[in-house]
């Protein structure tokens, strides 16, 4: 395997970062995830769009033009002979001595990129199935919206779901409504085919998946409903299912042990999940 490390490739098992890189000592960094289909990238400009507003918002430089960084994401994605996967980028504020102020604004931005192969029948088969979800109070920062690589409580609650059994964890407010899932936003359709998630704002990532998802019900007729739900909401639903790169659209059977609808994998979370990749591809 080979990583991309500040303009350099070398090989994964011997790339490294700096100690005082702030992405390690401040979680100071962003990141996206694009899904690869036959060696391409999927849905490529609402990833860029998006990792140039989290670095705008953070005020951190792109490292460099988008076309320049297409080529990179490109070439790591060759060098790897992997056609279909995962490609990760990390974009941080850079090495400086440690210091909670951001350094001289000369600082080069750290860029990562590593590319990871995806068995397709595994992860076929486990679409087949559906998973499970948990849910837990939300506990993340006001920020949610901004893709950064700080992402404990993610991981706590992910860690928590695996305890359980299920594949993902949903975050709920305190209004007692889901706000998203540990890595993916969250999906039900109601009894009258409404498809539900949550409006986005502050409080979530404006997921890329979530976006061309919309396009497709848009081109199917569905209805949306931009509107949150609570965890009773999606037991009473008729299907629900998360979004997301690597999740792509995959069905959710259970929420906190308890089915959604009869329990079955939904024929329409299923229907879209085909037509996303059929669109990806
Ligand atoms: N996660 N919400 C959160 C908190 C996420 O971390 C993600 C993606 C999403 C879905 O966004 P998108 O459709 O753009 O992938 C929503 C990535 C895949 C990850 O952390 O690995």
């Amino acid at each position: 395997r080979i990583a991309y490390v500040n303009r350099r490739f070398s090989r994964h098992d011997q790339a490294v970062v700096h100690i005082e890189d702030r992405g390690y000592q401040l979680a100071d960094a962003i990141y996206e995830v694009w899904s690869l289909f036959d060696g391409k990238l999927a849905d490529p400009e609402g990833h860029f769009a998006r990792l140039e507003r989290s670095l705008s918002e953070l005020k951190i430089a792109m490292p460099m033009s988008r076309a320049a960084l297409t080529m990179v994401l490109k070439e790591t994605v060759r060098q790897n002979r992997v056609r279909e996967g995962l490609v990760y980028l990390q974009v941080g504020r850079g090495v400086a001595p440690r210091d909670h102020a951001f350094p001289h604004p000369d600082t080069p931005p750290s860029i990562v990129i590593t590319v990871k192969a995806i068995d397709r029948v595994a992860t076929e088969a486990k679409a087949a199935k559906g998973v499970s979800v948990i849910t837990t109070p939300e506990n993340r920062w006001g920020r949610c919206d901004i893709k950064t690589v700080g992402l404990l409580p993610n991981a706590m609650a992910k860690q928590a779901a695996k305890e359980r059994g299920a594949a993902e964890a949903w975050f709920v407010d305190e209004m007692g409504l889901v706000t998203e899932g540990a890595s993916s936003n969250a999906w039900i359709i109601d009894a009258d085919g409404t498809v539900r998630t949550r409006a986005t704002n502050a409080n979530i990532l404006r997921g890329v998946t979530r976006y061309s998802l919309l396009e497709i019900l848009k081109e199917q007729g569905m209805t949306v409903d931009e509107r949150p739900f609570t965890p009773d909401e999606a037991r009473a639903a008729r299907e629900a299912f998360i979004t997301g790169a690597g999740a792509l659209v995959l069905p959710v059977v259970a929420v906190d042990g308890h089915p959604v609808g009869d329990g079955t994998v939904g024929p329409v979370a299923m229907k879209l999940r085909s037509l996303y990749i059929e669109r990806a591809r």
